[in-house]
């Protein structure tokens, strides 16, 4: 029988996530201490996926390797592709078309979580062959969308980003394809952004006459693409953890869903869950809110975070209001200047944001 192959993407320009993109992979960041992408596969292994192709970028490809590995830690095989530019969705599914040969697959966004997972929808492609399955999901504000019109249990139109959509049905970054996607991704031509886009090789599908079936997601679904996108996808998994202290606790309280690892070491400090503080780090005099992931080696020193996620090796140290909404790269340090003149004191990257009070 044909095997069931996985491709996530994770090559892409990044854009919106500047500027942590400029010297990392978006879809490495960190959601509950854990990269994006790790979800992906996860999802995949648990649906019995076991041959993984993961797209890669020349610039971000090398760290995603190194992170990833040969795949056993999630007990899959994973082979690396590298797409040599952003040329779009079903440009990077022509970059694996050599990988997937003529075996059924799914394509998973790496920069997308789902909150159930894709074994429902394997189950759902196994059951009804068709040509290719859409994931589903009603959004408010479908113009930011891929949008689909359905005819029964069949897609019968895709609109990338519709000034007036016809329905509020958004995709949601995961597919599922039979080996007809590569004469569908030959055929279409560059959108107006320059892209080989998927929804257009799919409406190519539907026009060859093709059985495209949509799926209805149950759960949530979140395209970590944005900042705020990026914080909420990190509420969502905080908001499933399990209390934990690994770590130690000096004249310390931690409050309600935290997990504390092991070699994190907080003294005089409050953490309010659900919240995650990496190993190694350091809490003094510090206060945690709700929603922040703290990474490994990361110091808060009298100081408060909330709804934030730190990388490794950052810092916050002394500062008169409270870290909200925020993401910092590694390495990062935010600290009070005690030196004259009194005033801000910066060495920031290209397209930073910030705020001070
Ligand atoms: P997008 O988020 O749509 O595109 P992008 O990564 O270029 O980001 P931005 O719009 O902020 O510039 O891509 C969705 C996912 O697919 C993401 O994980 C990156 C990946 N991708 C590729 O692997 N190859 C590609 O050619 C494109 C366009 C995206």
């Amino acid at each position: 029988m044909e095997q069931l192959k996985g491709l996530i993407l994770s090559g892409g320009k990044g854009t919106r996530l500047q500027p942590i993109t400029f010297t990392s992979a978006k879809q490495l960041v960190p959601v509950a201490n854990r990269p994006v992408l790790f979800y992906g596969i996860d999802a995949m292994a648990s649906a019995g996926i076991k041959e993984i192709g993961i797209i890669i970028a020349p610039e971000t490809g090398d760290e995603i390797r190194e992170m990833v590995g040969s795949g056993e830690q999630f007990g899959v095989n994973v082979t690396f592709i590298e797409q040599d530019q952003p040329a779009g969705l079903a440009h990077a599914v022509l970059t694996a078309e050599e990988f997937l040969g003529t075996d059924p697959f799914v394509m998973y966004l790496g920069d997308n979580l789902l909150q159930g997972g894709i074994s429902d929808l394997v189950e759902a492609f196994r059951s009804s062959s068709p040509d290719a399955l859409i994931l589903l999901t009603p959004v408010s504000d479908p113009e930011n969308y891929g949008v689909a019109e359905l005819d029964g249990d069949r897609v019968i139109s895709l609109q990338e980003k519709p000034p007036e959509p016809k329905t509020n049905l958004a995709l949601v970054g995961v597919y599922m394809f039979t080996a007809g996607i590569h004469d569908a991704a030959r055929a279409i031509e560059p959108s107006a952004r320059g892209e080989l886009e998927i929804t257009d090789a799919i409406q190519y599908l539907v026009d060859e006459g093709k059985r495209v079936e949509p799926h209805v997601v149950q759960g949530w679904w979140k395209d970590t693409g944005r900042l705020e996108d990026m914080l909420e996808a990190n509420r969502l998994v905080l908001d499933t953890v399990e209390r934990r202290l690994d770590g130690e606790l000096i004249d310390s309280t931690c409050e309600g869903r935290v997990i504390v690892e092991a070699g994190a070491i907080l003294e005089r400090s409050t953490v309010r869950g659900p919240a995650v503080i990496g190993a190694g780090a350091r809490l003094i005099d510090a206060y945690v809110g709700p929603y922040s992931a703290i990474g490994e080696r990361c110091v808060v020193e009298r100081a408060e975070v909330e709804n934030s996620i730190l990388l490794e090796g950052s810092s916050v140290t002394d500062l008169n209001a409270r870290v909200e909404s925020s993401l910092l790269g590694r390495d990062v340090t935010i600290a009070r200047s005690d030196g004259q003149p009194s005033a801000y004191r910066f060495l920031v990257g290209d397209r930073s944001d910030i705020g001070v009070v």
